[in-house]
Formats: structure tokens, C-alpha cells, sequence
């Protein structure tokens, strides 16, 4: 009989892909993949430690799927990603049910994880590697509308943001081989892919010893857009310490690589940004947006914003205000901190700003970055881009929807146009969160 596995995935793009590499290793050993639970003999659910609510939502959903069990005694159930890695075999003990868990270096290691959970056992692998980069595997690409997808350059973290989790959940910092990276581009394109988005948690400090040199981002990025001429090139995420001009000028001298700089800033105050170790302050910050603007004057640029980080005083709270308005972001991710047991944050300092004082500056971010989207997206009317169409928009299926190279969403009606394909579209109308335009002529 066919075994099925059925994966969820919580967190980032990055778990989205790994969850990709992980069908295709259980693919091999007789595991098909399916997108219906009802079906599954093993359920694996990839988790995100970022903040505590991400984990809770994943306690919650066990809870869920506990209750599967008793339909089927023979199920079997994994936690595996960021979780598996900080909770370890702390999982088996507490009130949810786990047969496996797999740390994001051990997903060659599931097929055996799995034969042991077979037998009867629990089974645990949360090793992390120094080299693994799961460069020979192609990833199983969930979903059917082949359009936009990842391809993973680099694992793990080296930065250590004193807020930050990942770097002891997903290990040291390594690039991947660049033939292996082309390789998987170039398949990835041959499948009817339109547009890929090379994956790191810090894409500018790729670095592959190669023969007698070293390969970094901005080169890899050349390399991979001339391969794949037709095809959109995108990367997250980029650490502002070292994103320098190289990268800018390689940007700006491809059509295929998409305008959009995703450049999380994190906190607008010197302050706060020393504090959380980020390597670099409001000037220098203020620097690469300027150099961004010089460089790419039709770039996008999105970031992300902690609220209420240790010490924040309302002074650094109207720093991060007057950054976002400074800086222009098109679109920010903003959170609330949230601390994370054994970070140099939760060693060093205090979590002392009150639950409702970062309820309320959180609350202030979001209003402040809703009305800078909607100006920045207004300066949009009356231009015209190209579009990738995706799909069709939630509200009408005469109408489709498709982003721009800045990764902005448009929306407009369908005409002629079919999925899959590039048109030219006229922004007539913009908010905050969208784009709507009209197909236009592309001459
Ligand atoms: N609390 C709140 N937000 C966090 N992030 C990372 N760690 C934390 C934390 N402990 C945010 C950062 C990062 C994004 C992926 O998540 O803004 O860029
Ligand atoms: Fe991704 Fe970070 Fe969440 Fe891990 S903790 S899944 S790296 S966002």
C-alpha cells in the first residue's frame, strides 16, 4: 500500500522550501506526498521558534492533531524545524504527541527516524551540521501553479542579534556549492518556473571558497540572472551591515533581477539597534537606504520592526517613527519583542517594557507604515509595469492579480491575459495594501 506524508508548515520562506526538501527525501524512500491529512500515515509539521506566539499556534494545531490519533493508532506524528531544534526531547514529555523530532540539519536522517518511530519508538535527530546544505537534493515543488518559487544559497546564522533565535536553531552560517545552486535554478526554469527568489536568513554575506577565490553575493547574483535570462530573479533577506553598493550596480545592470530590497532596519534608535547587536546604527542605515535611492531610484524597499525591545524608552519609539517616515518603506512586517529563552537578549537584559506600552507603540508603527504604504503606493498612479500574473484575485475571477519587479501586488481585469504570463499594466488606483490597474498595450 502507497505510505503518504503530509507536511505543515509554520514560519518562513526558508521552512516553506525546507519542507520541499523534505517531501523529496521521504519521496525516495516510498513516502508520497500528499496535501490531504485524512490520508496521511505520518503527519510532519515544520515549526518557527521566532517569537513565542509562533510556537503556540504549532502547540495549538498538535493539540488538533493528537485527536487523529485515535482515529488512527498507527499514525504516525513529527515535529520537526526550528522547534524540534530549541525544545529537543523536551517535545516527548510534554502534553502533545510526538514520535519524531528532526532538527533543520537532520532531514536526511527522517527515512531512519521514521523506521525507528515504525518500531514503536520515539526517535530524535536534532544534530546540526557545519556543512549540511541538502545541495544534491531538488526540492519537491509543492503546489501546481508553477510560477514563483525558492531555491535555498545558504543555511544557518552567524549574526546573533541579541533578540534572536535562529542562529541556535538552525546552526552556523554556510553557502551553498554555486554549480549546485545554477543547477536547481536552471531545473527550476525547465519545470515552467517564472520567477525564483534565492533564500538566506542573510543573503550579503554569501561566501563559497572556490578554487582560488571566493564567490559573494553580488557575483552569484550576476551569475544566476545571466543563466536564467528570462526569468525573474528575487533574494531575501539582506543584512544591512553588508549590503554595499556591488550589489546595488549588479541590480541595476539586469532586467531579470527584480527592484525590491527587503532590509529589515528593526529599530529606528542607535540606542536599541547596539543593544540588539545589529552592527550598525541609524546613520549607517540611513546610508544604504541613500545609496539604495542613488543606485536603484525605482527600488522598493521593505523592512521589518521590533516594538518594545529591552530598554526601549519612548525616545527610541519616536526614532523608529521617524525613520519609517524618512526612509519610505513600502511595506514594513512589524512585531512585538518577544523573548527568546537563551538569547544573548534574555542573558543580558531585562524584557521591561510593559505588555501594553508595546501593545500600543506596535499599534502606532502599524498605523504609521499604513499611511506611508498608501503614499507610496499613490505615487504609483498614472505608471505603468510589468506584471507576473499569479492567479486570480480573492474577490472576482474577472480579475487577476500578479506583482510588479518592486513586489507590489496589482490587480486588474482579466481581458486576454492568462496565468503564467507578463503583461504591462497601467496603475489606476492604489491603498495601502494594493495596486489596481488595467492591461495596456506593451508598445
Ligand atoms: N521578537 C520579536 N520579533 C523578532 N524577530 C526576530 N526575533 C524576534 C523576537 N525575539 C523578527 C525580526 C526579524 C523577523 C524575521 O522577525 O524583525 O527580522
Ligand atoms: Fe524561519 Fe526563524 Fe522561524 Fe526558524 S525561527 S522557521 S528560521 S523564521
Amino acid at each position: 500500500m502507497q505510505k503518504h506524508v503530509y507536511i505543515e508548515t509554520y514560519g518562513c520562506q526558508m521552512n516553506v522550501n525546507d519542507s520541499e526538501v523534505v517531501a523529496a527525501i521521504l519521496d525516495k524512500e516510498g513516502y508520497a506526498y500528499t496535501e490531504d491529512i485524512s490520508i496521511a500515515h505520518l503527519i510532519l509539521i515544520n515549526t518557527c521558534s521566532i517569537r513565542e506566539n509562533a510556537e503556540n499556534k504549532v502547540f495549538q494545531r498538535l493539540q488538533e492533531i493528537k485527536k487523529l490519533r485515535k482515529l488512527n493508532e498507527s499514525l504516525l506524528i513529527g515535529v520537526i524545524g526550528c522547534m524540534a531544534e530549541r525544545l529537543r526531547d523536551q517535545l516527548f514529555s510534554l502534553d502533545v504527541l510526538t514520535d519524531i523530532v528532526a532538527g533543520p540539519d537532520s532531514y536526511r536522517d527522517l527515512p531512519n527516524l521514521v523506521s525507528i518511530a515504525e518500531r514503536s519508538k520515539q526517535a530524535i535527530n536534532v544534530h546540526l551540521s557545519s556543512t549540511e546544505t541538502y545541495d544534491d537534493i531538488m526540492p519537491y515543488r509543492v503546489g501546481n501553479n508553477r510560477i514563483s518559487t525558492f531555491v535555498s544559497i545558504m543555511r544557518g546564522c552567524n549574526n546573533f542579534c541579541s533578540y534572536c533565535i535562529v542562529p541556535y536553531t538552525r546552526g552556523r552560517e554556510r553557502s551553498r556549492d554555486v554549480e549546485s545552486i545554477l543547477q536547481e535554478v536552471t531545473e527550476a526554469v525547465s519545470l515552467g518556473y517564472k520567477e525564483i527568489t534565492l533564500l538566506g536568513q542573510n543573503v550579503n554575506s554569501y561566501n563559497l571558497e572556490f578554487q582560488d577565490s571566493v564567490i559573494r553575493f553580488p557575483e552569484l547574483l550576476a551569475r544566476v540572472a545571466r543563466e536564467v535570462p528570462e526569468t525573474r530573479i528575487r533574494f531575501t533577506t539582506s543584512h544591512p551591515k553588508d549590503m554595499d553598493d556591488k550589489l546595488l550596480h549588479v541590480m541595476a545592470s539586469y532586467h531579470n533581477i527584480c527592484k525590491w530590497i527587503h532590509l529589515p532596519v528593526q529599530s529606528g534608535s542607535s540606542t536599541v539597534l547596539n543593544k540588539m547587536e545589529r552592527s550598525y546604527d541609524r546613520e549607517w542605515y540611513m546610508q544604504r537606504v541613500q545609496a539604495i535611492r542613488t543606485i536603484l531610484p525605482d527600488a522598493s524597499i521593505t523592512s521589518d520592526i521590533i516594538a518594545g525591545f529591552c530598554g526601549e524608552t519612548e525616545e527610541d519609539h519616536k526614532d523608529t517613527i521617524s525613520l519609517m517616515k524618512w526612509a519610505k518603506f513600502d511595506l514594513s512586517y512589524m512585531f512585538k519583542y518577544s523573548e527568546r529563552p537563551g538569547t544573548n537578549a534574555a542573558r543580558d537584559y531585562n524584557d521591561d517594557v510593559p505588555e501594553e506600552v508595546k501593545a500600543r507603540r506596535l499599534q502606532e508603527i502599524i498605523t504609521v507604515q499604513k499611511e506611508i504604504s498608501a503614499e507610496q503606493n499613490k505615487r504609483d498612479i498614472g505608471k505603468t509595469f510589468e506584471v507576473l500574473i499569479e492567479g486570480f484575485s480573492k474577490k472576482s475571477s474577472d480579475e487577476l492579480k500578479g506583482r510588479n519587479s518592486q513586489n507590489k501586488t496589482i490587480v486588474f481585469p482579466k481581458k486576454q491575459a492568462k496565468v503564467g504570463e507578463y503583461v504591462m499594466v497601467k496603475v489606476t488606483d492604489a491603498n495601502s495594501a494594493t495596486l489596481k490597474g488595467e492591461i495596456v498595450d506593451p508598445t
